[in-house]
Formats: C-alpha cells, sequence, structure tokens
C-alpha cells in the first residue's frame, strides 16, 4: 500500500530523485521504483532477486526472523492441526476457509473431477517406464491445455473456477499414474468413496486384484504434508508460473512450467537429494567428514534440506515435519529407521557448529519429508512429484491473484550487458 514516506536517490551531479515508499500489513517497507528507469534511465540490479518484491500479494505471508508462515493470515502450525488439505485449497483460493456447506460443495466438486480424459492415458505410453515422474509430469499437465481450450477464457471467473478445481482434482491422479507407470502396474480409477489425500494412496498403492483401504495414520499425515507444501509466496516455482500467466499462457502451460521449475534440486527437488544424501552418508559416524565437506568452498557438496533464502531460524514446516516423521514410523514400528535416526543427528550436529549457526542454516521443509514419504511407501523419484501436487494449489491461487490484477503487465525484466561491444561481421576469411 502506498504511504506518505519516500525514499530520495541522491547521485552525485544529478537532481534527487524521490519514489514513494510501500507499507505492507506484515514484512518489509517496499521502495516502488517502477518509474524509476524513465526518471533516470538507470535500471536496480537484484541478479536472484535478494531485495526484489515482484508483486503485491494477499496469500501467503513469511516471517524469516519468526520462522513464521501464514496462508491468508493463518498460522501454518494452526492450518496443519485443524484443517484437511481440502480446506487450505479452498482458503488460498477463496481467501476465507470454508464453511461446513462450502465444504460439503468443493469437496463434491473435487470429487466429480478427478478423472482425466481417457486419451490422457495415452500420453504416458509415450515415456520409457524409467523416466522420470516429473518429466511425466511436465508433459502430462501441460497437455491438460489440449483437452481444456475453455480454459483461455480465464477473464470469466467461472472459467478460473472451473481451472482452479479441474486441476486441484486431477493432479493426484495424474501423480498416481505416473508412479504406476512406472512400475508397470495398472492405472487405478480414482475411488469416490474416499476422501482426497485417502484416494490419492488408493491410486498409487492399490491394485485390481484386492481391496486396498489406506492407514488413516498414514492418510492423515500425507494430507499434513499436502498441507505444509501448498503455497510459500514468491519461491522460484511460484514466480515462473506468474511470469508464465503474464503473457496470457493458459493455466495448464503456467503449473506445467512451475513444474519444471520445482523440479531442481535447490527448489522442491531437494527432498529427494536429501534422501540421496542420507543414503550416501550412511552412518551417523561419517556425518563429521560430510559437515566437514559442507562447509568447505571448494567442495560443491551442500547439505540438502538445510538452509533457505527466506528462513534465517527455523523453518516452521521443518518442525511439523519431524513430528510427522516420527508419528508416520511409530505407526509402522520404525522408530529406529536408520535414516531418522541418521537425520535427527545430523540435524544436532549441524545445529551446533558454527558455520551453520553463523550462516543461519537450518532444516527447511525438504529435510524430513523425504524420510516420511519413503516410510509411507513413496519412491525417492516420487518425492517432488508429491510437492508439486500441494503446491498447485498454491500456483494456481497466485495465477488467479496476477491474472485478476488491473494493473497487469507482462513480466519483462532488463539486464546488466556485459558482452561484446559494437562491432562489424568480418568476412569469413579474416576471422
Ligand atoms: C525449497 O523459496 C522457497 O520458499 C522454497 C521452498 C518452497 O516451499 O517453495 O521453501 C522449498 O526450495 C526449500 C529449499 C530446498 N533446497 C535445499 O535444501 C538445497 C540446499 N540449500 C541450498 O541450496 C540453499 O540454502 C538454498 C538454495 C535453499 C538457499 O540459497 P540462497 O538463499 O541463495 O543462499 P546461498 O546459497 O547464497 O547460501 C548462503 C550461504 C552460502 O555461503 P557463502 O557464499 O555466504 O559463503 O550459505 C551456504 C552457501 O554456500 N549454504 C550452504 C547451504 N545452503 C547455503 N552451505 C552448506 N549446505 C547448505 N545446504
Amino acid at each position: 500500500m502506498a504511504s506518505e514516506r519516500k525514499a530520495t536517490l541522491i547521485i552525485e551531479g544529478r537532481e534527487p530523485v524521490e519514489f514513494p515508499i510501500m507499507t505492507p500489513v506484515h514484512g518489509n517497507d517496499c521502495i516502488d521504483i517502477r518509474t524509476l528507469g524513465a526518471k533516470t534511465g538507470l535500471f536496480t540490479y537484484d541478479s536472484g532477486f535478494l531485495s526484489t518484491a515482484a508483486c503485491e500479494s494477499t496469500i501467503t505471508f513469511i516471517d524469516g526472523d519468526k520462522g513464521e508462515l501464514l496462508y491468508r493470515g493463518y498460522p501454518i502450525e494452526q492450518l496443519a492441526e485443524k484443517c484437511e488439505f481440502l480446506d487450505v485449497a479452498y482458503l488460498l483460493k477463496h481467501g476465507e476457509l470454508p464453511n461446513v456447506e462450502q465444504k460439503k460443495t468443493f469437496v463434491n466438486i473435487i470429487k466429480t473431477h478427478t478423472m482425466i480424459h481417457e486419451q490422457m492415458a495415452r500420453f504416458y505410453q509415450g515415456f520409457r517406464r524409467d523416466a522420470h515422474p516429473m518429466a511425466v509430469m511436465v508433459g502430462v499437465v501441460g497437455a491438460l491445455s489440449a483437452f481444456y481450450h475453455e480454459a483461455e477464457n480465464f477473464a470469466d471467473q467461472t472459467q478460473r473456477n472451473i481451472s482452479f478445481n479441474r486441476i486441484v482434482a486431477k493432479l493426484p491422479t495424474i501423480v498416481a499414474m505416473a508412479y504406476k507407470y512406472s512400475m508397470g502396474e495398472p492405472f487405478m480409477y480414482p475411488r469416490n468413496d474416499l476422501s482426497y489425500t485417502a484416494n490419492f494412496m488408493h491410486m498409487m498403492f492399490g491394485t485390481p486384484c484386492e481391496k486396498y483401504e489406506p492407514n488413516p495414520v498414514l492418510v492423515h499425515a500425507l494430507d499434513t504434508i499436502f498441507t505444509l507444501h501448498a503455497d510459500h509466496e514468491q519461491n522460484a516455482s511460484t514466480s515462473t508460473v506468474r511470469l508464465a500467466g503474464s503473457s496470457g499462457a493458459n493455466p495448464y502451460a503456467c503449473i506445467s512450467a512451475g513444474i519444471g521449475c520445482l523440479w531442481g534440486p535447490a527448489h522442491g527437488g531437494a527432498n529427494e537429494a536429501c534422501l540421496k544424501m542420507l543414503e550416501q552418508i550412511g552412518d551417523v559416524s561419517h556425518v563429521p567428514e560430510y559437515i566437514k565437506r559442507a562447509k568447505d568452498k571448494n567442495d560443491s557438496f551442500k547439505l540438502m534440506g538445510f538452509g533457505h533464502r527466506v528462513y534465517k531460524n527455523f523453518d516452521p514446516r521443518a518442525k511439523l515435519m519431524r513430528k510427522i516423521c516420527a508419528d508416520v514410523l511409530q505407526e509402522l514400528g520404525l522408530e529406529n529407521d536408520r535414516l531418522f535416526k541418521l537425520a535427527l543427528e545430523l540435524e544436532r550436529i549441524a545445529l551446533e557448529d558454527e558455520y551453520f549457526v553463523e550462516k543461519k542454516l537450518y532444516p527447511n521443509v525438504d529435510f524430513y519429508s523425504g524420510i516420511v514419504q519413503k516410510a509411507i511407501g513413496i519412491p525417492t523419484s516420487m518425492f517432488t512429484c508429491i510437492f508439486a501436487l500441494a503446491r498447485t494449489v498454491g500456483w494456481m491461487a497466485q495465477w488467479e491473484e496476477m491474472i485478476s490484477d488491473p494493473d497487469l503487465k507482462i513480466g519483462r525484466p532488463r539486464q546488466l550487458y556485459v558482452g561484446a561491444s559494437r562491432r562489424d561481421v568480418p568476412p569469413i576469411n579474416q576471422r
């Protein structure tokens, strides 16, 4: 929100230039520099966007110093304890938690949109069985654009609601089909008698040969994991979705772009990378050697699942994930799980090490999520697909906020050009 306060830019030999300071409800004041180029011919330089607010948003707030995460003002700890994932999906989209009637209607809409077009199932046949499931998701989710042309009419709120409901409903089916295809098992159709997350587990682990009843403790754990991953303000993949959407691209194409970005090991791929790292460390006795490597500037090794651009205190999701992990392992009689014990010891040692303390590197959401997903029976290669399934509700809410902005402009950053000066093309025999 604009305020009366101003920031004054003073450059030697130039007249001072003033810019308004924007005041948020929570978080950092922002200097509105949208007129900087026109007024001064200058750009700001901020590669990696360390100090840049790319948009105004009402959806999610993170206080990195306090380790606070709010979805539409509600603390993540309360949402994880008191709500289901579909409550949170509704909240992120509509701005308020659903009442009894709204929840019933929303759940029924989602249940009746869980199947995908039968011809979409053929897309899977085009992939090798050992294709990474995130590659499958990029392709299949993007292909939804080919089946729902009306999604282009997103100026119409009804169409935006339909697109949101469709993709929230179909992502579990698409993810489960990617898993079944990789296993060489038949696809499982959705069951409308099950809850959202129980149905997902049915489609993942059920077979036509016998009735599959998901373990309610595991269903609750996975449903909470979905909530923890649902949104996270302007992270790399959400920014990708917003930038793609700013061109007017179909929402499914934008979500596909977000999936591609989330795949990276520095982002959503960290849970898969973290589990592989724990397997690589292997034993608590090896932890000091890997801590040493993580601190070595000449060694590219990083402790996966540690550090965060915003959280310079504990990631609140990591605390909740550690509890979920303990509950799931206890339910499955795996309290002495080797990797969980190793993770706890790695966390303890790292948090006592002055390098991690000085650089404020704490476990993030990805540190424990791999262990709990592996215990539930989800293979490592599917971890980021689970993240994408959950983050899709946040991406769609952020996409809608962007597309509904009356001041929407196509995102088009500039650059600091440090390449060759202007020069003429020489004849080939003079090159
Ligand atoms: C997610 O943005 C989001 O909100 C993302 C996310 C979401 O919900 O969308 O929260 C999900 O992506 C969580 C992060 C998952 N990634 C990892 O766990 C990968 C390991 N972490 C690092 O790659 C890193 O911490 C990042 C990418 C998460 C953050 O990188 P930044 O903010 O650019 O910080 P940086 O890389 O500049 O690190 C600051 C310093 C560096 O040392 P110096 O150059 O200052 O000497 O800390 C060091 C880094 O070398 N450092 C680490 C480290 N992370 C940072 N050293 C060892 N191990 C690590 N994990």
